[in-house]
């Protein structure tokens, strides 16, 4: 059975440029197999925090986040898309991720970094790998820095140009070892169940 992965994005900039990053993460896991689905922060909405999911009665928290754990539990991996302001983490993916906490358990994760420059990201990376261990996920080592993301992929998410080229010849790797991690974390899943 393809592995279930969630590809999270979250800018909620009028102009921003990396949905086209999502979607060939989205794209390039498709073409391998999994069952991929990007969640988009701002189409989900949340507002600021308030209660965490789990401090709602059970049924009486707002759908939004009754939709978003059924996603959540029923995936084997995540790909974080991270994009960088003021070398922080952008709020509206911090936002999201804040919301739930052993829902993100016992399943791996990656970071798929990004920004207007040759940095790409990689000061957000480094925030969001702590944040990521956190919560309970094996953030694992191979990680896609992109950058310039205006350089490197076209607004329907073709690469082009030398960020572009990079971008390609990174992604297979990168895929192979999420793949492995997802698939060895899901055996240990079912031979036993995690401990809380
Ligand atoms: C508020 C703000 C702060 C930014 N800070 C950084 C930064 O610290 N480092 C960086 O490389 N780019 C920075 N940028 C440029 C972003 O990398 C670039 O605008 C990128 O396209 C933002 O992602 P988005 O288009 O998906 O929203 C910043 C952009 C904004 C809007």
């Amino acid at each position: 059975m393809a592995v279930r992965v969630l590809v999270f994005y979250g800018s909620y900039r009028s102009d921003r440029m990396a949905i086209r990053l999502a979607d060939y993460v989205v794209a390039g896991l498709r073409a391998r197999g999994a069952d991929v689905e990007l969640v988009d922060a701002k189409a989900v909405g949340l507002p600021m925090l308030d209660r965490m999911y789990k401090e709602y009665a059970p049924g009486s928290a707002p759908e939004a986040l009754e939709t978003l754990v059924s996603k959540i539990r029923a995936s084997d991996a995540f790909i974080f898309v991270t994009g960088e302001y003021n070398w922080g983490m952008q709020p509206g993916l911090k936002n999201l991720t804040d919301h739930f906490l052993e829902e993100w358990f016992w399943r791996p994760a990656a970071i798929v970094s990004y920004s207007a420059g040759r940095i790409a990201g990689a000061r957000s990376a480094l925030l969001w790998h702590g944040t990521l261990s956190e919560m309970g996920m094996i953030v694992i080592s191979s990680k896609l820095a992109v950058g310039p993301i205006a350089h490197a992929l076209t607004a329907e998410g073709k690469p082009f140009g030398e960020a572009g080229q990079t971008l390609d010849h990174s992604f297979p790797r990168f895929a192979d070892d999420l793949f492995w991690w997802t698939e060895a974390a899901k055996m240990q899943r079912a031979r036993k169940a995690p401990p809380y």
